[in-house]
């Protein structure tokens, strides 16, 4: 059996155009469009080109954003007042900080400083906390694991009594998508760096998810036959015989899992193009709870 493709590109597209309507129609209404407000600190390469695809994101959809640059040196009160000033702008209803900081800095103090309503990234401790209990609503859900469950969705996956294994436990991928397929009422193992014999492991999953940043680990033999498998890894290796010399691949031996699984996403293509798309309807989602807080 050869695995279904899961077409993020283009299940993010939808999203997208989704998200482009509403905004339009405020427009129409004569509503306020969503403003997003990206922080980044420090000069990370990667940092900033995934920070301008936001932003360029942003324009392709009407959300209006606003980037703002502190340097590497930038001291924790300095990046906590960005926040507040942010957090008093009513223009911003978004407020996405970048990760990883430099490392002088506290990432939970500054996440902890952005106002509930403008946490886009869900990542709060609150927003965090309320997704880890039962019978409570995070006011938004981190962008990579919502699209991770929009993915599953459109690829049919039956979450309801599923063995679902999450590799990796990061705050950003890991734990909250492990959180979202418990909500989903799917059996949840979490494996890690620690994990022994992860192969007898992953072996029982109907669903996978790998997040742990290891270019191919996952193979075919570690995959049971019909498994759902997401993979959220972005790892470049040298390749002489690709253009550049290198190449980007995922967590997963694709062409070996693409025979065993019945659906799969790929590297590039698959839950990559999600994380905006989700943060594009997250910044939606902020200005219509600013809406309702300011009557308009
Ligand atoms: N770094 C890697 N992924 C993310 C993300 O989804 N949001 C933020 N703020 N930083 C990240």
């Amino acid at each position: 059996m050869t695995a279904n493709l899961i077409d993020g590109k283009k299940i993010a597209a939808d999203i997208r155009s989704e998200v482009k309507t509403a905004v339009s129609a405020r427009q129409a209404q004569g509503l306020p469009v969503p403003g997003l407000a990206t922080v980044l600190v420090g000069d990370d390469p990667a940092s900033k080109v995934y920070v301008r695809n936001k932003q360029k994101a942003c324009a392709e959809v009407g959300i209006a954003s606003f980037g703002y640059n502190l340097p590497a040196e930038a001291s924790q009160q300095e990046v906590e007042d960005m926040v507040s000033q942010l957090n008093a702008d009513p223009t911003i209803n978004g407020i996405l900080v970048q990760l990883p900081l430099p490392r002088h800095l506290n990432d939970e103090a500054v996440l902890s400083a952005i106002d509930l309503h403008k946490d886009v990234d869900g990542f709060h401790p609150v927003n965090i906390g309320k997704l880890a209990q039962k019978g409570r609503e995070p006011l938004f859900v981190p962008c990579t694991p919502a699209g991770i469950m929009v993915l599953l969705e459109k690829a049919g996956a039956k979450l309801e009594g599923a063995n679902a294994v999450v590799l990796g436990r990061s705050n950003i991928v890991g734990m909250p998508v492990a959180l979202l397929l418990v909500r989903a009422n799917a059996t949840v193992t979490i494996c890690h760096s620690k994990t022994r014999d992860l192969p007898s492991i992953t072996r029982q999953a109907d669903v996978l998810i790998a997040a742990i940043g290891k270019p191919e680990m996952v193979r075919g033999n570690w995959v049971k036959p019909g498994a759902f498998v997401i993979d959220v890894g972005i790892n470049r290796i040298e390749d002489p015989a690709a253009p550049k010399g290198s190449r980007l691949v995922g967590d997963v031996a694709f062409e070996e899992v693409r025979e065993v699984a019945s659906a799969i996403t790929p590297v590039p293509g698959g839950v990559g193009p999600m994380t905006i798309a989700m943060l594009l309807r997250n910044t939606l989602h902020a200005r219509e709870l600013a809406d309702q807080s300011s009557h308009i």
